[in-house]
């Protein structure tokens, strides 16, 4: 019998989290449960998603930044329906299909004009790690910089880049890196000094944190990279396409990269892709010959309907002006945020850039404050922001994340097409929650019930085998 999407998503409704807690990864079931995020989402439209009980909830989260378009935008729909309509000739392999050509014309076009070629894959993990060869085989050096804080993916190129420990511990050994510190000249010049660096790969603004390199560090670090024959690798995996008002966010300090990597919003949401752009010069170097033409590849990297996702997601990007919005979203957002910044001692900064941004809070000024901050980070560090993340949700079912293990920084990545409707929202949702944080220890119970609730749920049922 044919497979009935409607029909299996009805039939097995509610059995998501005991199926993943079986036969999954059971972690991850664990926590959203600890958490009361078990919620069973069925529908996706717009910023918004909605669960089975009927509630909407507001997507600041965006799938990790891959919604720039919000879901189910009826320009890509249509697009992708008719590629499947047209039964393309997907992925004969031995041979160049015109829609690759035509994505890598438009990425191309939209790059500064050293850039000259694209390569296609799955994922911005594997655009890392394609970075990662193209630059050593490009320089002939082994030896990849990064910075602390930074995250790349967590393929095993990718993870000797990542700036967290706890991401790394146990994968090893992995491939020889240096970290610096975001942001920090002289330590990168000393990194580059031996002559040895294949490449410096590092975030514009990274995803981790939401942390900004101050301004001078990037032509300072262009410079050094060119003294040093270093190859430049930007990964605008999650900053690049629009996210920060910019198409790339290298573009804000007038940035030429050797190597660009991008992925996430590139797939409308629908199907996986990633993209690697490079000069010429590097990618003669990769396929010099003939012999070496199939030398770095994959076997889904040109999948026709990842082409028609990012042509589709470019065409509606020009259409309703994206990159322009975001910028100006972005001003006003930061803008609304600010007073709360004046008006609450436990929120320190809003920082970022478009719709990239991160709220960091810290210990309050006065007294009776400074002892419950201390009471609650002696629980778990950084337990403040996921007191922030959870009646975000519960109260106003706004979806948020904690931008980082260890950082009281709660991180926001709307959809680019939000508007001064969801960012009111978002503020005055803030400022209640707030608010409660700064007056008694209301907050904390209620985040305490929150969690002991969800643990108290009904122990998992066994998944029946059908
Ligand atoms: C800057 C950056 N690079 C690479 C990646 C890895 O992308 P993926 O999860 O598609 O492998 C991410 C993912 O969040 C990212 O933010």
């Amino acid at each position: 019998m044919a497979f009935d999407v409607a029909q299996a998503l009805r039939d097995r409704h509610g059995e998501n989290f005991e199926l993943h807690g079986q036969l999954m990864n059971p972690q991850l079931a664990r926590v959203l449960k600890t958490l009361g995020f078990d919620r069973f989402y069925v529908r996706g439209e717009g910023a918004y998603l909605y669960d089975d009980r009927g509630d909407r909830y507001l997507d600041f989260l965006s799938g990790f930044g891959v919604y720039a378009l919000g879901r189910s935008h009826p320009a890509l729909k249509q697009a992708l329906h008719q590629a499947i309509d047209l039964d393309l000739p997907n992925m004969v392999q031995m041979d160049c299909a015109l829609l690759p050509g035509l994505l890598a014309e438009q990425l191309v076009a939209r790059a500064h004009p050293g850039i000259g070629r694209a390569f296609f894959c799955n994922s911005g993990a594997e655009a890392v790690e394609t970075a990662i060869k193209f630059a050593r085989h490009a320089t002939g050096r082994a030896r990849i910089v990064y910075c602390d804080h930074a995250f790349h993916g967590l393929s095993t190129g990718a993870l000797a880049l990542n700036g967290g420990k706890e991401f790394r511990q146990g994968f090893g050994p992995l491939i020889e890196t240096t970290e610096v510190p975001f942001g920090d000249v002289d330590a990168l010049a000393r990194a580059l000094a031996p002559g040895d660096v294949a490449a410096f790969v590092t975030e514009p603004v990274q995803g981790k944190g939401v942390n900004l390199a101050p301004d001078a560090f990037w032509p300072a670090a262009q410079e050094l990279c060119r003294r040093h024959k270093t190859l430049l690798v930007m990964d605008e995996v999650q900053a690049g396409m629009g996210r920060t008002g910019a198409f790339f966010a290298h573009e804000h300090w007038g940035l030429q990269p050797d190597i660009i990597t991008m992925s996430k919003a590139l797939s409308g949401g629908y199907i996986p892709v990633g993209a690697v752009l490079a000069t010429d010069s590097v990618f003669m170097s990769v396929y010099s010959s003939i012999e070496r033409a199939m030398v770095h590849s994959s076997t889904f990297g040109r999948n026709q309907l990842a082409m028609v996702a990012g042509l589709a997601t470019l065409a509606a990007f020009d259409d309703e002006d994206i990159v322009d919005r975001a910028r100006r979203t972005g001003v006003a957002f930061e803008k609304a945020l600010q007073p709360l910044v004046e008006r609450y001692e436990m929120l320190h900064q809003v920082r970022g850039k478009g719709l990239m941004i991160g709220l960091e809070f810290g210990k309050p000024t006065s007294r009776s404050l400074r002892m419950r901050w201390s009471a609650l980070e002696a629980m778990r560090t950084a337990l403040f922001s996921q007191m922030m993340v959870v009646p975000l949700f519960h109260r106003h079912r706004i979806l948020t994340q904690v931008a980082a293990d260890n950082m009281n920084v709660v991180k926001l990545l709307p959809p680019l097409i939000i508007g001064e409707e969801e960012v009111e929202y978002f503020v005055d949702a803030l400022d209640d929650i707030l608010r409660d944080a700064h007056q008694g220890p209301g907050l904390l119970f209620e985040f305490g019930r929150t969690v002991a609730k969800s643990s108290l749920r009904r122990r998992p049922r066994p998944v029946s085998a059908r």
